[in-house]
C-alpha cells in the first residue's frame, strides 16, 4: 500500500503553534507519510527543522516569497543563501511573482526570481513556483531558466498548464479543486500528463471540501487526492502510487 503526501505544506506556521503533535498525529491516521514543509524565512525554516516525526517523512524548502521582496534587504538575502546550500533545504521555494497585491514592485519581484532561480540551476534544486496574476510573465521567465520544478498551487489555464508541462514543470494542485466552482481546475487535471501531477494543501489556507471553513491541514491532502482520482476514473492506489513516484522524482538530490 502506497501512503498519501503533502507536496506543500506551511505547518511551520503560526497557526499550528498550538496543536502540532495533534496535527501530525492525524496526518499518520489519513496515511499522509510524507510532505514538504514550505518556509519563507530563514526563522521558519529552522523552526521547521525542528519538526520531525517517527512516522512521517519531512522534505523542507525555503525561498524569498514574491509578496516578501520589499521587507526583503541584501543583508537578509546573504542568509537565506546560507541555508539553500545547506543540503537538508531539498528546494527553493515558494518563490515567483505575486501582482494580486502589489504591481508596483514587478521588477523587484522579477529580480528575486530570477537570482534564486540562478541559485537553484547552479544547486541542482528544484525550484517551487507561485504565481498569482502573472501567469505570462512567470512562463516568459521559466522558459529559458533550465531548471526543473513545480507550479504549487496551479489556478490558471488548463493550456498554460500544458506549456509549463513542456517546460518540464509538475503542476501541483491544491484545495480548490474539490470546491463546487471547481470547472476550470478540473479541466487542469485532465489536461496535465498524469506524470506531472501533484497534490498539497498548501495549509494553514484553500481548505478543501468538506473540511472547507475549518483550518487546513496535511491530512486533508487525502480529499483532494481521492476527488482528482476520481474525476480522471483511476484506482486510488494506481493513483497514490503514480503521485509519489512524482514527488520523488522532483525532489531528488
Ligand atoms: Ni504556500
Amino acid at each position: 500500500m502506497m501512503n498519501w503526501l503533502d507536496s506543500h505544506c506551511h505547518i511551520n506556521d503560526e497557526a499550528f503553534k498550538d496543536d502540532l503533535d495533534e496535527v501530525l498525529a492525524r496526518m499518520v491516521e489519513n496515511d499522509v507519510l510524507e510532505a514538504m514543509i514550505i518556509s519563507s524565512h530563514v526563522e521558519d525554516f529552522e523552526y521547521a527543522l525542528r519538526i520531525d516525526s517517527d512516522q512521517i517523512a519531512f522534505k523542507r524548502s525555503l525561498g524569498v516569497y514574491p509578496g516578501d521582496v520589499n521587507e526583503t534587504d541584501e543583508k537578509t538575502f546573504e542568509r537565506f543563501k546560507e541555508f539553500f546550500a545547506d543540503e537538508r533545504c531539498q528546494a527553493i521555494g515558494e518563490i515567483g511573482l505575486d501582482y494580486h497585491w502589489d504591481k508596483e514592485n514587478k521588477e523587484r519581484q522579477k529580480g528575486f526570481f530570477l537570482s534564486q532561480i540562478e541559485i537553484a540551476r547552479k544547486l541542482d534544486k528544484p525550484i517551487i513556483v507561485h504565481s498569482r496574476d502573472a501567469i505570462q510573465d512567470t512562463y516568459d521567465i521559466l522558459k529559458d531558466a533550465g531548471v526543473r520544478g513545480v507550479m504549487h498551487c496551479y489556478s490558471d489555464s488548463p493550456e498554460m498548464a500544458r506549456e509549463f508541462v513542456k517546460l518540464g514543470f509538475y503542476i501541483s494542485i491544491a484545495g480548490p479543486v474539490t470546491w463546487k466552482n471547481a470547472r476550470v481546475p478540473l479541466e487542469v487535471v485532465k489536461a496535465v500528463p498524469l506524470e506531472r501531477l501533484l497534490i498539497e494543501t498548501d495549509c494553514p489556507y484553500l481548505t478543501p471540501v468538506p473540511k472547507r471553513g475549518q483550518r487546513n491541514e496535511p491530512s486533508y491532502v487525502v480529499y483532494t487526492g481521492k476527488k482528482i482520482a476520481e474525476h480522471l476514473g483511476i484506482a486510488e492506489e494506481a493513483f497514490k502510487k503514480r503521485i509519489n513516484e512524482n514527488y520523488h522524482e522532483l525532489f531528488r538530490l
